[in-house]
């Protein structure tokens, strides 16, 4: 094979790797721009000797987000991308490319880039009519139900003056704020973390089920608008009409007529951008005239009429010291890199994420490395390189993932398809013991009056081993160990007495079998009454249940087929906790709402929205946390939120207070 078809080659699969990495398992290991660099490479390889051109080449696509449940429609205008730079030498080519094309005068309008998922919009006679998402920029997903959920996008335009028919593009973006939130929450759930906002952004947008994505406050800018008669003939002007009629449209877009403008906007905004409530990643310069713009018009894959600047992502380079293999409580083992601490983005960074094995295989990691750490959008920082230059010739030991737990000693396994080690040993792996009984006694689950550090000292006391364990606990024990008198230990006694009361669905929910969370444990406690009934279900009586999938039904099955799980049952059921639905439940069951959805508001006096939420599910109704069409009822307390109220009127949706819905259950 030729110098060069070899050298395209290496660059093709290394780009498809990348690609992987960064569109499937959403954990890049190299920097957007090296990835860009790379892209660029192996374009003017591509140029310079077509004879070797292939239509799978990384270079003739852009990463498709299309998925199979949604329907899929053309885009009436390609969504293309931006060609992106990085440098104001690349900004300075751009700027006298369009000097000498154009051969007069012209502006340049700059705005922020912001980094979500974009969207396009369609509005007819000032309606919403369909959203789309890029797609592979021929043909995208029509989102239109989750669209709708988002509450800065207007359903109908304000004012007049807008176009018959037109298109809008902008960004879908989760905000900071309610990034971290999900996070938590997801964190509680243990559900994986979202990387970053732009995956939670893209996420979300492709849920199924439009009740999810208005549960997680989306937000979109717009900056793009197109259509056959667009009122203004620049894009400023246009942008400004938009924002008029509804549309979130930044007030950061300034226009400039000198490169040195342009310049002090990327200064200022590099360093103003940490105080925005959404994640940006660099600038997007636009010619401001729309003639202009035509003249110039597009090349395959971007406009001539623009370029995106791209903020350096915030780098240290510092040493590798040593490497930590850490067991989560569902035996998960995730690798984490200790540093010599170094300052970055304003904070000490003592430790960065490295992922998992193929990360560390694909970084090719030697102990005493020096690495580049980088903080994008992430919230722990990450290792992109090696520095290997600064590797000695006489290299230290390779880095290299562990083939036994850490903390047990089994060895670990590797789910097919998952990129993930983990400890099988549940019974018998000390952090996982400990994980479990800290869950079963969050406030959520038991409600036990206890924290991880006591967690951690009845355990390593040899009293508690398991969550049946702890109703055995006796005063005399608890006082043999530090820290505990009469009163702290009495403490606990009641607290552990008091959850005996504790409803079965959330036994079934501190339990922690894999998958089951609080809205799965009670779809499993509504459909079968009893631990029992449970532990015996068939797959198929586990997937018939309303939002019941496989893999649940799969590690119900998996959790109950374990000798030591059913004694641990027998034995809490032998204590007293709620292994069953209550007699009076059951006899307060009703379908009195059956196929009636009603949304919760605003606070209330006579019980808490836990409780009617489980009242509506108690006779048959559901809970849903958006108003929308299918909305029959608003269960309205005190301080409902105005837009509810807004929509609720626009709807024609029923609003009804306590007494009223207390006195449609008991007719
Ligand atoms: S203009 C024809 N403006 O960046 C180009 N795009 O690589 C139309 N983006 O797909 C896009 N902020 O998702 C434009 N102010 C902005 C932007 C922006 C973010 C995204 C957008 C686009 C990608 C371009």
């Amino acid at each position: 094979m030729g110098e060069i078809k070899v050298r395209i080659k290496k660059l093709r699969d290394e780009l498809e790797l990348h690609n992987y990495n960064y569109y499937v398992l959403s954990a890049p290991v190299i920097s957007d721009r090296e990835f860009d660099e790379k892209m660029k490479a192996l374009q003017i390889l591509e140029e310079q000797y077509p004879e070797y051109a292939d239509p799978h080449s990384p270079t003739q696509r852009v990463g498709s987000d299309l998925s199979k449940e949604f329907v899929q429609v053309a885009h009436r205008y390609p969504m293309l991308s931006l060609s992106n730079t990085y440098s104001e030498g690349e900004i300075r080519d751009f700027y006298e490319r369009t000097v000498r094309l154009l051969n007069e005068p012209f502006e340049i309008v700059a705005e922020l880039k912001y980094d979500g998922t974009s969207i396009s919009l369609i509005y007819e006679d000032g309606k919403l009519q369909r959203a789309i998402t890029r797609g592979d920029g021929t043909r995208g997903d029509d989102v239109t139900a989750n669209i709708r959920t988002i509450h800065s996008i207007p359903l109908k335009l304000r004012g007049n003056g807008y176009p018959q028919l037109f298109e809008i593009r902008g960004e879908v973006l989760l905000p900071w704020a309610e990034f971290d939130r999900i996070n938590k929450e997801r964190e509680e759930q243990e559900e994986p973390l979202f990387a970053n906002p732009r995956n939670a952004a893209s996420g979300t947008l492709k849920q199924q089920n439009p009740a999810i994505v208005a549960s997680r406050k989306l937000d979109a800018y717009f900056y793009y608008l197109l259509g056959e008669e667009l009122p203004e003939e620049t894009h400023y002007g246009n942008l400004s009409l938009a924002r008029d009629w509804g549309f979130k449209v930044p007030d950061v877009v300034q226009k400039f007529d000198t490169l040195e403008g342009v310049f002090n906007y990327i200064d200022y905004w590099n360093v103003e951008r940490k105080n925005l409530p959404v994640a940006t990643d660099g600038i997007v310069l636009k010619v401001n005239d729309l003639r202009q713009q035509r003249n110039l018009g597009f090349t395959a894959k971007s406009p001539r009429w623009a370029i995106a600047y791209k903020f350096q992502a915030e780098q240290a380079v510092t040493r590798l010291n040593t490497v930590s293999f850490q067991v989560g409580r569902t035996g998960t083992v995730t690798p984490v890199a200790n540093l010599e601490p170094v300052l970055l983005a304003g904070t000490v960074v003592k430790r960065a994420s490295l992922h998992n094995a193929d990360i560390i295989a694909g970084l090719d990691l030697h102990y005493g490395d020096m690495v580049y750490v980088e903080k994008g959008g992430e919230i722990i920082p990450k290792i992109v390189g090696v520095e290997v230059e600064s590797r000695p010739a006489a290299a230290n030991e390779k880095v290299c993932f562990i083939q036994n737990c850490p903390e047990c000693e089994t060895p670990l396994v590797r789910l097919e398809g998952e990129a993930a080690y983990y400890c099988p040993n549940e019974s018998g792996c000390p952090p996982q013991i400990k994980g479990r009984i800290e869950h079963f006694v969050t406030r959520r689950a038991m409600n036990i009056n206890i924290g991880p550090e006591t967690v951690e000292d009845l355990y390593e006391a040899g009293f508690v081993k398991n969550v049946a364990d702890l109703y055995t606990l006796k005063v005399q024990d608890l006082l043999t160990m530090e820290r505990w008198a009469e009163k702290s230990a009495q403490n606990l006694m009641d607290s552990l007495r008091e959850s005996l009361t504790v409803p079965y669905e959330r036994v079934l929910y501190a339990l922690g079998i894999r998958y089951v969370g609080e809205t799965i444990a009670k779809r499993l406690a509504s459909a079968f009454h009893s631990i029992d009934l449970l532990a015996e279900a068939s797959f198929e009586a586990l997937t018939e249940v309303d939002e019941i999938g496989d893999r649940i039904a799969e590690s119900v099955i998996n959790y109950f087929s374990n000798d030591l799980n059913r004694e641990m049952v027998s034995r809490l059921k032998e204590y007293g906790l709620q292994m069953a639905v209550s007699e009076e439940l059951l006899a307060n069951r009703s379908e009195k709402l059956k196929g009636v959805t009603i949304v919760i508001s605003g606070t209330f006096s006579k019980y808490s929205r836990d409780e009617y939420k489980n009242m509506i599910e108690q006779h048959g109704g559901k809970n849903s946390g958006s108003v929308s069409g299918k909305t029959d009822y608003i269960l309205a307390g005190d301080n409902m939120g105005p837009a509810k109220l807004e929509k609720a009127a626009k709807l024609g949706v029923k609003i009804i207070g306590e007494e009223e819905f207390l006195n449609m259950l008991s007719e």
